[in-house]
C-alpha cells in the first residue's frame, strides 16, 4: 500500500501570485550596478568583442549613457578608465585630469544623485599590467602602492566620487586609502573593498575591455587561490577591521560558498558580489546559439547570487535586466 504524502509541497507552487506571495529573495533595479568603459578620446564607442551589448565609450558618449541607466532607476555605476598613456607607475591615475576624474565630474552633471562607484587599482594605467608599483625584481612592491593608491583614491573623492572600490587586493589597502581619504577630509566617503578577490580565468573579456591585461606573469602572487574559502574569511574580517563599510566577493557564481559564509560572518556589512566578465560572456555566447534563454538565465543567476547572501551585484547586465524587471511580466 503506498503512503501518500501528508504534507504537499506543491499546494504554495500552484499559481503564479501564490509564488509571488511567498518568493523568499527579490532581484530588483536596487540591486544592480553596471560597470562602464571610459575611454581617451573623442566620439568613441567602440564595441568590445567579447562582452556584446558593452561598449567603450569617450567622455562625449556619456551624456546619452548615462540618461539611459539613470531612466532604467539604476542606482549607480562603476568606472575603469583606459588613459591615453601608461607607463610604469600608472601616473595618470594620480591625475585630478585623468580619465576617470573627467569622467566622475561630467557624470555629475548629468545625474548627481547616480552614485558613482571608482574601482581603485593601477592594472588599467601602468606599462607592465599589474595592479601596483613593481620592485626591482620585477614583483609587485605592495606596500609603494599602498601610498599611490590613497592618493588616487583622494583624486577621485576630490571629482566627486560617491564610492572607491580598491580591487588590487594589497595588503593594508583599505586602511591606507581611508586614512588618504580622512585626511583630506572625506571622512563620508564609504570604501567598498573588494575583499575577496579570486585569482580568475574569467577576467578574460574584462582584459580586452579596459586594456589591462598583466603583460608577463599572472596576478596570482596578489588575487586569492580559488581553490581557498577559509581563507576567504580572513580577507574579509582584516578589511572590516581597517574600515570597509561594505565588501565584494568576485566573482559570483563559482562563489556562491564564499558569499554565503562572508554573509555569515558579516551580516552587518553590505556585501557585493561581481557578476564578472566571463560569466556574462558564457550567457551571451550559449544564448547567441540559441542554446538557452538568455533573460531566463540572467535573472536565475542573479537572483541566485543574491539568495546566496549578497546584497547587490555589479554585474554587466544591470541595463538589461533592469529593464526587464520594469516589465512585470516577465518575472
Ligand atoms: C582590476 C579589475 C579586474 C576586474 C575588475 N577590476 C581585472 C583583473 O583583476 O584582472 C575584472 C572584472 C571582470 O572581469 O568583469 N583590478
Ligand atoms: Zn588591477
Amino acid at each position: 500500500m503506498i503512503k501518500f504524502p501528508n504534507t504537499r509541497m506543491q499546494r504554495l507552487r500552484s499559481s503564479v501570485n501564490l509564488r509571488r506571495l511567498i518568493r523568499e529573495t527579490e532581484l530588483t533595479q536596487n540591486d544592480l550596478i553596471q560597470p562602464l568603459f571610459i575611454k581617451h578620446g573623442k566620439g568613441v564607442k567602440q564595441a568590445i568583442t567579447s562582452m556584446p551589448g558593452q561598449f567603450q565609450l569617450s567622455l562625449d558618449y556619456l551624456e546619452e549613457e548615462i540618461q539611459e541607466i539613470s531612466q532604467l532607476n539604476i542606482p549607480g555605476v562603476i568606472l575603469f578608465g583606459i588613459p591615453e598613456h601608461k607607463n610604469a607607475t600608472g601616473s595618470s591615475a594620480l591625475d585630478d585630469n585623468g580619465i576617470i576624474q573627467q569622467a566622475i565630474r561630467k557624470i555629475k552633471t548629468i545625474n548627481k544623485e547616480l552614485l558613482v562607484i571608482s574601482d581603485m587599482c593601477f592594472c588599467e594605467y601602468t606599462d607592465h599590467g599589474h595592479c601596483g608599483v613593481l620592485n626591482q625584481n620585477n614583483q609587485l612592491d605592495n606596500d609603494a602602492t599602498l601610498e599611490l593608491l590613497a592618493k588616487q583614491s583622494i583624486s577621485h573623492a576630490k571629482a566627486g566620487a560617491d564610492i572607491i572600490a580598491p580591487s588590487g587586493m594589497m595588503d593594508g589597502m583599505v586602511a591606507a586609502i581611508r586614512q588618504g581619504l580622512d585626511s583630506a577630509g572625506f571622512i563620508n566617503t564609504p570604501i567598498l573593498s573588494y575583499a575577496v578577490k579570486y585569482a580568475s580565468s574569467l577576467y578574460g573579456p574584462f582584459r580586452e575591455a579596459a586594456e589591462g591585461a598583466p603583460q608577463f606573469g599572472d596576478r596570482k602572487a596578489y588575487q586569492m587561490d580559488f581553490a581557498n574559502s577559509n581563507e576567504a574569511l580572513r580577507e574579509a574580517a582584516l578589511d572590516v577591521n581597517e574600515g570597509a563599510d561594505m565588501l565584494i566577493v568576485k566573482p559570483a557564481v563559482n562563489y556562491m560558498d564564499v558569499i554565503y559564509r562572508i554573509k555569515q560572518a558579516h551580516p552587518e556589512i553590505p556585501l557585493g558580489a561581481y557578476h564578472v566578465s566571463g560569466e556574462f560572456a558564457m550567457i551571451k555566447a550559449a544564448a547567441a546559439n540559441g542554446w538557452i534563454d538568455e533573460h531566463k538565465v540572467a535573472l536565475e543567476i542573479l537572483t541566485s547570487i543574491k539568495r546566496a547572501g549578497a546584497d547587490f551585484i555589479l554585474t554587466y547586465y544591470a541595463k538589461e535586466i533592469a529593464e526587464l524587471l520594469s516589465k512585470s511580466e516577465n518575472i
